[in-house]
């Protein structure tokens, strides 16, 4: 009697003090297995006598019994034990910033300007980067030889074919198709045969505009002009005009925005002048309307063209050029 007590509370000693199933196992062995204690003790049943065995019997299925039931308490708090190890987190922990995207700066121009030009009623289109020397140029009113081919240095693919220098290739592909009155704005990549550096880059962004129709006056593109560039610069840009040449616009003007980090007093930004040069733009020549079957003595039209990627350069005080496009996400990062 006294041995299967002393058993019995051993082993719910013992299994109390196990730490993991492999402990537990291990125990359950020594103690119910086939060869383990209480097995033992039921074989020494065989000595006794009929009513021993009865009584002893008795006793040693409850101790059986009593130990299966602690082995199983005790194997579901190990289990639990597990779950909420598992399980902890330390709310005190700084949180996990997720890592998100970030829109190019020049990206982020072009939707400035698709927003300020859809407002203004503009049809915003693009066209292939690939472009022919006939709208690229002679459309234009720059024929073969002409010397304002020597203002853009072209890529040639062969002596049809280049990579558009500019988007007023657009200009007259868009106005050989529609019927003025439009207006109509392009955005898209244009490249340079250039020698690269913090200002020039061989494939930057041009998003052109242009509007034709009856009586549209210089005074109408200056107006266009103001409510664009204020958009982008801020509502106290002021803008320089003079007197400029592109053979498809007459007149013709390169533009000037005062800077928007002084104010046009002169900074480090704009080179102590307080103006940055921004664009050109000028009326159609009649010349370009004729090529496009626009009759220049009922209609007019203006055309501009802003940089992005030179607005980008202005906006956000970059130096260099070409950290839009080396994918440099220290430079990304920011915006
Ligand atoms: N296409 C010119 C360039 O490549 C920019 C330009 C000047 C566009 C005058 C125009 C314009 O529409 O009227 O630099």
């Amino acid at each position: 009697m006294e041995k299967i007590l002393q058993i019995k509370s051993q082993a719910l000693k013992q299994i109390e003090k196990t730490k993991n199933l492999k402990e537990l196992e291990s125990l359950r062995i020594k103690v119910l297995g086939i060869k383990g204690k209480i097995n033992q003790l039921f074989k020494k049943l065989a000595e006794l006598k009929k009513e021993e065995k009865i009584k002893f019997g008795q006793l040693i299925n409850e101790t059986k019994k009593a130990i299966e039931q602690a082995i199983k308490n005790q194997e579901s708090k190990i289990k639990n034990q597990a779950e909420t190890k598992k399980e902890f987190f330390d709310v005190t922990l700084p949180g996990i910033k997720p890592s998100l995207g970030h829109i190019n700066p020049v990206t982020q121009i072009v939707w400035e300007l698709t927003e300020a030009f859809e407002q203004m009623g503009y049809q915003i289109m693009e066209g292939s980067e690939i472009e022919t020397d006939y709208y690229n140029f002679q459309m234009l009113n720059i024929p073969l030889h002409h010397p304002a081919r020597d203002l853009q240095d072209t890529f040639w693919i062969n002596d049809k074919l280049l990579p558009r220098t500019h988007t007023s290739a657009m200009q007259v592909r868009v106005m050989s198709k529609l019927k003025p009155p439009f207006k109509v704005a392009v955005p898209g990549w244009v490249y340079r045969c250039e020698r690269e550096d913090a200002t020039h880059a061989s494939v930057f962004h041009h998003y052109e505009g242009f509007a034709v129709g009856k009586n549209i006056s210089f005074a109408n593109l200056k107006a266009t002009l103001y409510t664009l560039m204020q958009k982008i610069l801020g509502y106290e840009t002021k803008l320089k005009f003079r007197a400029s040449y592109f053979p498809y616009v007459e007149p013709c003007a390169e533009i000037s925005a005062s800077c928007p980090h002084c104010k046009g007093k002169g900074c480090a930004g704009c080179g102590g002048s307080g103006w940055l040069e921004i664009l050109g733009a000028g009326m159609i020549h009649p010349v370009v309307l004729k090529n496009v079957n626009i009759d220049p003595d009922k209609f007019s039209g203006f055309a501009f063209c802003p940089g992005p990627t030179r607005l980008a350069m202005i906006k956000y005080r970059i130096d260099d050029i070409r950290l839009f496009t080396n994918g440099d996400l220290r430079f990304l990062n920011q915006f």
